[in-house]
């Protein structure tokens, strides 16, 4: 007539509680995606982010030295250049503001976090693609590949612990290990944009990077509809040599984290990306959630599901708030 069983004895009081919980966020696990743009003076504002900037040289440098001592477990540098080109040049010029930026962030930070950049095309070129196109206006996978390995090569000389492909380019975990490799930089690891959605999420990001893209990325990133493709990416980056798989986003794709983490034999990263932070932070700003409660469950969710390592733009204040409650 009465329950025998009752799950509520273990949750009786903060003590039980926190001694059968399963999940927990640490500052280690969070990495923070920054913006540094070429020429600026001051950090300005991303409006579709509140709380996120776009980062001067020097005010980079004081984010970068912030987030570090909250804890977190790494950076993630994306440019912003000045000027763009159907190349993309900036992004293999060594004074390009990314590996500038990276430069100043290794003088800066050294190895006390794991200095991250973005491998990918997009912020560099006019036509805002991850690749270089061909005679027809399409995405020329092969080509883009080429210099997606001098890319890698300049990242690593310019102090990056990892460079992370996000072109969602066939074989170009390949391509890059096998680049890194020929020219001595087999410490530096790749963690790979492995299952990485066609995704309206990424909205705001197109306003952080002032992205010149018209059009969508749909011959390349995945169909949100397709879970097992996702695996067949992950399989395919670990073959070539992936030292970390990622999905991305995050809080939409759930499942497809917790399939890959049950199968992956290295450590598995998940991207909470910008539409993720500006549809919170927009909540918040209405009153309509309780901020800190609300990212917390988040981060929560996306350890639960299988992540190692968390991208999120909270990660500085997250970390603090998990230090300070020890
Ligand atoms: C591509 C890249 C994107 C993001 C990270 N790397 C944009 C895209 O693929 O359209 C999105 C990150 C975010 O939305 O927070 N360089």
């Amino acid at each position: 007539m009465y329950p025998t069983s009752r799950p509520r004895r273990l949750r009786r009081n903060p003590a039980v509680r926190r001694l059968v919980s399963e999940t927990s966020v640490e500052p280690r696990h969070l990495v923070l995606p920054m913006f540094v743009r070429e020429g600026a003076t001051e950090p300005s504002p991303i409006s579709s982010m509140p709380g996120v900037v776009q980062h001067s040289r020097d005010s980079l440098k004081k984010a970068a030295v912030e987030a570090v001592s909250a804890g977190v477990g790494g950076l993630m540098l994306f440019g912003v250049p000045e000027e763009h080109d159907a190349v993309g040049s900036g992004a293999v010029d060594p004074d390009g503001i990314l590996n500038v930026a990276l430069r100043d962030l290794r003088a800066e930070v050294g190895d006390s976090t794991v200095l991250m950049a973005d491998l990918c095309l997009d912020e560099f070129t006019d036509h805002g693609h991850c690749g270089v196109l061909d005679e027809d206006g399409n995405v020329d996978n092969d080509r883009t590949l080429q210099i997606y390995g001098e890319m890698g090569v300049v990242q690593a000389q310019s102090g990056a612990h990892v460079v992370a492909p996000s072109g969602m380019m066939d074989g170009q975990v390949g391509v890059i290990r096998d680049s890194l490799d020929a020219t001595g930089y087999d410490d530096v690891s790749i963690m790979a944009y492995s299952a990485k959605y066609a995704s309206a999420f990424f909205g705001p990001f197109r306003e952080a990077v002032d992205s010149q893209l018209k059009g969508d990325r749909k011959t390349y990133q995945q169909d949100p509809a397709n879970g097992r493709e996702a695996l067949r990416e992950a399989d395919l980056d670990l073959a070539e040599g992936a030292d970390v798989v990622m999905v991305k986003p995050a809080l939409s794709y759930l499942d497809v984290l917790r399939d890959i983490a049950g199968v992956a034999d290295v450590p598995v990263a998940a991207y909470q990306v910008s539409g993720e932070y500006a549809m919170v932070e927009a909540a918040v700003a209405n009153g309509w959630l309780d901020r800190k409660r609300t990212v917390l469950e988040t981060l929560t969710s996306i350890r639960r599901a299988g992540a190692d390592i968390v991208l999120t733009y909270w990660a500085t204040e997250a970390a603090q708030w998990l230090r300070d409650s020890g």
